[in-house]
């Protein structure tokens, strides 16, 4: 989604600010655009361009304080007008928004009547003329940009730039994040710390509801300093061809990480001390929902099914979409987790802010440390996946599972779950890496099934019990990169309809866990094979000898992990489907890393 980055100290603003966008890219975007200030003048370059074009666009343009935006479309088309930064008819103030305004049409409908004319369809055009009105009768930037505020609905990250103030910038954020870099003697600003981490560590998180000056030296917030662990590499594609493709391969170490100093092999338990709940708090838990949106969903789908499975409590998954529109029942027993790899999803916050408002107990589980939602639950497990790059979540949904397999055990062991049990999961999970290492080497067998598959214009996806989440993963991720239509069925669903739909040109993957279900799986492929329909088998049970045209085998483990496993072919299938289409895999059309609107 929409990308900010802003700079005022003594270099050149052009390459910090553009690097920055660069940086910020892999968030999706259609329109990109520089405003700088020089000799008291007000110069913005913007266009429906790439961040390349625009460097050249550009040029050496001189200036030490600028701000710069990457647009993804909400108020009116892709065009070079449409493009932030917005400014006032002056010319004097430069504005680049992030988030939406919602009373934009009686804005803009105000400052037509009082004989402003607004040159783009955007909301954000708005806003600067509202600040430019707003300095006529205020001191600073910052008091006309909290007066023009007043009057605006929405949600906004904000950074605005005067002409005629070239030693600050005033920030502002209302539901979409804004970060400080500090430097010395000069300050960064963006939206998202992937395009400050090159030049500094430190940051400051500014707090909803927060407006700031920043200046080269200076700058005033509630939030405190704090040292973020993220170097550029970690922002580097390094040996790989694309970020999906690395993030995949950093799985193993990946789950190391979330498992590090979390397993208690003693007590046959799991330690999650950001959970801030003790032995007594999880024994008052009655019931566990999970609320995330896309792949954070289907992991929390996971996690419902782990807590069912070992702690006997019940428990489900629901799209933050769908729950915070819905008037959700809130109950003081229940314990909520709202799941997100960014942080910054605002359905997922907004689930976040109703269930608060009604006095619910929720957690996160967050990737993005001090993003939005880690910081309103303010308590949780921190995934430790490392920086996800690509829009396609891979490393993050890995982890968001091993995670639940973790708060499942601990909310088993407060309860009747038996030490022998809970030892024979701790040691599984420490037995993850490796075994996902093992099913990442198949990526030759892998490759070659979808180059076999890659032309189908539809797939079936079918799983039951501990397979159904992870056939919608195994759906959604094909379609978001390939771009061919898939749909998950829950097994037995399929001579409810869906079978009417099988052929020969309707490949299905069936993913079939060693489990109690296995013979009704066996009779779901054979169900599939008796219409002529191809079958690719993702399973790590043994499975009858040319049952299905193509298997995916991986290692066996604790049953109740069978989805962690199951799913890491399916990431590579689609991968490979993506690539042998010649699809733009770490950026597929349409969608955005972080969906900041509605
Ligand atoms: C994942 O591959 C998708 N791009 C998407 O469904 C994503 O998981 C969803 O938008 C939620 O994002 P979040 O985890 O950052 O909240």
């Amino acid at each position: 989604m929409c990308g900010i980055v802003g700079y005022v100290g003594h270099r050149d603003a052009v390459p910090v600010l553009l690097e920055g966008l660069h940086r910020l890219e892999y968030r999706g975007y259609d329109s990109a655009g520089v405003a700088l200030v020089h000799r008291g003048r007000l110069k913005v370059h913007k266009a429906a361009v790439r961040v390349r074009e625009l460097r050249e666009q550009v040029g050496k343009a001189p200036g030490v304080v600028g701000i710069a935006h990457t647009r993804w479309a909400t108020h009116g088309e892709v065009t070079d007008v449409n493009a932030h930064p917005h400014t006032d008819t002056s010319g004097r103030f430069a504005v680049v928004h992030n988030g939406i305004v919602e009373n934009s049409d009686e804005l803009r409908a105000k400052l037509q009547a009082s004989g402003v004319t607004l040159v783009s369809e955007t909301d954000t055009e708005a806003l600067s003329h509202l600040i430019a009105a707003a300095a006529e009768s205020h001191e600073t930037l910052e008091e006309a940009v909290r007066a023009a505020l007043r009057g605006v609905e929405g949600t906004y990250g904000l950074v605005v730039l005067d002409a005629r103030r070239p030693t600050e910038l005033v920030v502002a954020r209302n539901g979409s994040p804004i970060v400080l870099g500090v430097g010395e003697g000069e300050m960064f600003i963006a939206s998202d710390v992937a395009a400050l981490v090159r030049h500094t560590q430190r940051v400051v998180y500014l707090e909803d509801g927060e407006i700031a000056t920043v200046r080269a030296g200076d700058f005033q917030t509630t939030g405190r300093e704090e040292t973020v662990e993220l170097a550029d590499e970690d922002y580097q594609l390094g040996e790989f061809t694309d970020f999906m493709r690395k993030e995949m391969a950093e799985q193993p170490e990946a789950v190391r990480r979330a498992l590090r100093g979390r397993l208690d092999s003693r007590f046959a338990t799991a330690h999650l001390g950001g959970l801030r709940l003790d032995p007594r708090d999880l024994r008052d838990v009655r019931r566990v929902k999970f609320l995330g949106c896309g792949t954070a969903y289907y992991a929390g789908q996971i996690g419902a099914n782990l807590v069912e499975e070992l702690a006997r409590i019940p428990a489900d998954a629901e799209p933050a979409s769908e729950f915070r529109y819905r008037n959700p029942v809130v109950d003081s027993d229940t314990l909520y987790v709202a799941i997100s790899q960014s942080g910054e999803t605002l359905d997922t916050l907004a689930a976040v802010q109703e269930l608060k408002r009604k006095g619910g107990n929720v957690i996160g589980a967050v990737n993005v440390v001090g993003s939005a939602v880690a910081r309103e639950c303010g308590s949780g497990v921190f995934l430790h996946a490392g920086p996800e790059v690509s829009v396609a979540s891979t490393k993050a949904f890995t982890n968001m599972t091993v995670s639940f397999a973790m708060l499942a055990l601990l909310l088993g062991r407060v309860r009747d779950l038996s030490a022998a049990h809970g030892s024979r999961l701790v040691t599984a999970l420490q037995a993850l890496p490796d075994q996902i290492a093992s099913i990442l080497e198949a990526d030759d067998e892998v490759a070659a099934i979808a180059s076999k598959y890659a032309q189908a214009q539809h797939m079936f996806f079918i799983g039951r019990v501990r397979g159904w989440p992870v056939a919608r993963e195994g759906a959604q991720k094909l379609k978001e990169i390939s771009y061919v239509h898939a749909e998950a069925y829950q097994a037995a669903e399929l001579k409810h309809g869906p079978l009417a739909l099988i052929d020969a040109q309707m490949p299905s993957v069936v993913v079939v866990p060693q489990d109690e279900l296995l013979a009704k799986n066996i009779g779901t492929i054979e169900q599939i094979k008796a219409r002529g329909g191809p079958v690719i088998a993702v399973t790590n049970a043994s499975l009858p000898e040319g049952l299905a045209d193509a298997v995916i085998q991986v290692p066996r483990n604790e049953p109740e992990l069978d989805p962690i496993l199951l799913t890491i072919p399916l990431q590579m299938l689609a991968y490979h489907v993506a690539a042998a289409l010649g699809r733009d895999i770490d950026k597929p059309r349409n969608l955005a890393k972080s969906v900041t609107v509605e």
